[in-house]
């Protein structure tokens, strides 16, 4: 079974409702074959991500950064990761109240530093979620799915 981990920190019921929408979009119906885990970022571990074929991002923009949760993970994960996840796919969301370039820019710095693979342009929401910054969390979370199944090695047998 392939696996997508999604390491997020939700603050607040704007961060949630994208939270949400990424999950259904990764657990929609027409994707079989998929684990999709959900760690806070605070909780995350380095074997939930050794553990992963596949991996969404998820932070506020917070003083033109990512969240200091996420900043944790990565802090936790970095150096015990960095030989062992080069090439994972990951995919991110961030919501803001009005910049959001800071924080993707942070992530896109650690990623690169990990040699981690981007698989879709970031997702940044500014304000209230609307129903085309939801579309755009389920959109994403489906693609993470779909692509935590390419990546996955072949079930034995
Ligand atoms: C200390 C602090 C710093 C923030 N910095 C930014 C920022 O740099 N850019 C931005 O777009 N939003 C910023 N925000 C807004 C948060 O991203 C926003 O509150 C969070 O995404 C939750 O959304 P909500 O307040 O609409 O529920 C900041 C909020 C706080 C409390």
């Amino acid at each position: 079974m392939a696996r997508l981990l999604i390491v997020h920190h939700t603050a607040s019921p704007a961060t949630q409702e994208l939270l949400e929408a990424v999950l259904e979009g990764a657990r929609n119906d027409d994707i079989e074959g998929v684990d999709v885990a959900t760690r806070a970022a605070l909780g995350a571990t380095v074997p939930d991500v050794l553990a992963a074929d596949a991996v969404v991002l998820g932070t506020p923009a917070n003083i033109g950064y990512m969240s200091g949760a996420l900043k944790h993970f990565f802090d936790t994960v970095y150096y015990p990761c960095l030989a062992e996840t080069p090439g994972l796919r990951y995919g991110l969301y961030v919501h803001g109240n009005d910049d959001t370039s800071g924080a993707v820019r942070a992530v896109e710095t650690v990623t690169t530093g990990l040699s981690w693979r981007r698989h879709h342009p970031p997702v940044s929401v500014a304000g209230a979620p609307g129903r085309d910054d939801r579309e755009a969390c389920w959109n994403l979370g489906a693609l993470m799915a779909l692509a935590a199944l390419e990546a996955a090695p072949p079930a034995d047998g």
